[in-house]
């Protein structure tokens, strides 16, 4: 029986790649080379562990679970918002430095770490689930498959917030305050599209939630690493939302119609 092929150095890609990692605490810093031992197959975060094992005691980076998962490890890899433990090596080019610095629309804490907390403030703004009464006498409901299986999507979100830190009226304009960022459209999506769900959350996204800013330049959806369709699954149908409940007035009085025939 002939044996496995073994790997050898030379074809595993093995080699010693220059990284320039951001050092600096609270929004001060600048890039420091470091060089790491490579091989195909190892991922930014494996690099970063490496450099901060050996020659980088004190370098700040947070990650959880090494698996794309946990939305942790987040960070702009080559200018470029990415999941720092799913961004392969070889798929960089091997000829240039591999930058990494910590994501733009959030406050800087140190290194490689921002504070991502506002995103759970804005959480908190938004109404709950809030589903109709049981259809039947059990406590049970009935509800098609297919509006189950359309909030499905949006329900992959690992809250990562690389979708926020691309988007440009948070990273450029910094409208934090009146804009919550394509990842709460989505949640709002998830809601407002769940079968059970009666909350109208339609005025708040008009009126408090920024949903007008969004000009539609998909650069969320380009960095998601669940590959949710965030601007054509989420935020379009809540703009046509808006639409129809604001400024289409025979539409709105369809829908008092309809919700009165079904209460
Ligand atoms: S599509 Fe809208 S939410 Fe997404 S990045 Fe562009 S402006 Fe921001
Ligand atoms: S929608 Fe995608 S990019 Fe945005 S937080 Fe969720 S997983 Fe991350
Ligand atoms: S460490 Fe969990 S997503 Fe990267």
């Amino acid at each position: 029986m002939s044996s496995a092929s073994t790997t050898t150095p030379a074809d595993s890609g093995a080699r010693d790649q220059t990284f320039k990692l951001w050092r600096g605490e609270k929004g001060t810093g600048e890039f420091q080379d470091f060089t790491a031992h490579v091989t195909d197959g190892m991922v930014v975060l494996d690099a970063v562990h490496q450099i901060q094992a050996e020659q980088a005691n004190d370098l700040a980076c947070r990650w959880n679970c090494k698996a794309g998962k946990c939305g942790s490890c987040s960070a702009e890899i080559n200018g470029k918002p990415r999941l720092m433990c799913m961004t392969r090596l070889d798929q960089l080019p091997a000829d240039q430095p591999v930058t990494v610095e910590p994501m733009r629309a959030f406050p800087h804490v140190k290194d490689l770490v921002t504070d991502v907390s506002w995103n759970f403030e804005v959480k908190k703004r938004i109404a709950k689930f809030n589903p109709r009464k049981p259809d039947a006498p059990d406590g049970t409901w009935r509800m098609q498959q297919l509006d189950a299986d359309r909030v499905q999507e949006f329900r992959k979100c690992i809250e990562c917030f690389l979708c926020q830190d691309v988007c440009h009226v948070l990273r450029d304009h910094h409208k934090h305050p009146e804009f919550i960022g394509p990842r709460f459209f989505t949640y709002s999506a998830a809601l407002e599209m769940h079968p059970l769900d009666e909350s109208d959350r339609v005025p708040a996204l008009k009126n408090d939630f920024g949903l007008g800013y969004c000009n539609i330049t998909k650069c969320c959806t380009d960095v998601c690493p669940e590959h949710i369709h965030i601007t054509d699954n989420a935020i379009i149908p809540l703009k046509e939302r808006v639409v129809d409940e604001f400024y289409d007035p025979v539409g709105k009085l369809v829908k008092i119609f309809s919700r009165k025939r079904g209460a």
